[in-house]
């Protein structure tokens, strides 16, 4: 399996705290088959300002070197890459270079407020579009407009957005309400990643087995292998992520959900 979402760079943002905590974290990754973890610190305005430069890359400097000392994590490959979260200066942040894409791929893990007005975040989405980069909506499970109706969610879809679920929604660590958006989200083939978002060692870790049984067996295994390696995979060498039953040379494509009319949704 591979990560595309993990807070396991130490002491920048509210995932790992210390560098044992990380070595920990590293140990549970490779003992539950991950090969490649891409970092996604926070950067936030206002909180986690995690920008592009000298200190963000010596931060992942030390963490490869923590990692590779150890006999156990020596062959767990770091990426570099960053949670954005979504803000009026996102686009200019773009720009000056900032903010940067997973793994010096065009995605880009973007998240919002929990509570954020899903016209603004299209805006922000669209403006990065725009400008040549492939937005990844980072748990869009756990947001309350998704929640409420998730035929939004399909508009960003058509606009060229991918969807990336957390493993602790699939398995009903965040509730049951994000998983049961999690489930419908999957069901209706509009996922194409999962990712630990692990901040810890304790409640949430970058063990995704038990999610990864739940979709194969709800689902099918290579729904499994989609969600968890070969969309993974693909960010790594930038190539054009698949859809659930869609072979690489085309076939299948898109899930057919679209945006209904409430009258066509409720069937009135
Ligand atoms: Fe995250």
């Amino acid at each position: 399996m591979i990560d595309i979402h993990n807070h396991i760079v130490w002491g920048i943002d509210d995932g790992s705290s210390n560098e044992d905590i990380s070595l920990e974290m590293g140990l549970i990754a490779v003992s539950s088959g991950i090969s490649d973890i891409i970092a996604t610190p926070h950067c936030i305005p206002g909180s986690f300002e995690n920008y592009c430069g000298q200190e963000f890359d010596e931060a992942f400097f030390r963490l490869r070197e923590k990692l590779k000392q150890e006999r156990s994590t020596s062959r767990l490959n770091i990426h570099r890459g960053m949670e954005v979260f979504a803000c009026e200066t996102t686009p200019q942040d773009l720009e000056s270079g900032r903010i940067c894409c997973l793994a010096e791929s065009n995605y880009m893990l973007i998240e919002c407020e929990f509570g954020e007005d899903p016209w603004f975040f299209r805006d922000v989405l669209g403006a990065l579009l725009q400008r040549g980069v492939r937005p990844i909506i980072a748990h869009p499970e756990r947001y309350y407009f998704v929640q409420d109706d998730t035929r939004f969610i399909f508009d960003l879809l058509n606009m060229g957005c991918a969807l990336q679920l957390d493993s602790a929604s699939i398995t009903g660590d965040f509730g049951r309400e994000c998983r049961s958006v999690a489930l419908e989200l999957l069901s209706s083939s509009a996922v194409q990643l999962v990712g630990s978002d692990a901040h810890d060692t304790a409640t949430r870790t970058p063990d995704m087995r038990e999610a990864a049984d739940i979709v194969a067996r709800n689902f099918s295994v290579n729904y499994a292998n989609l969600l968890f390696y070969e969309n993974p995979k693909r960010i790594l060498s930038n190539r054009t992520l698949l859809f659930r039953g869609q072979s690489p040379s085309g076939g299948r494509s898109r899930p057919s959900s679209r945006y209904m009319s409430d009258e066509e949704y409720w069937g009135v």
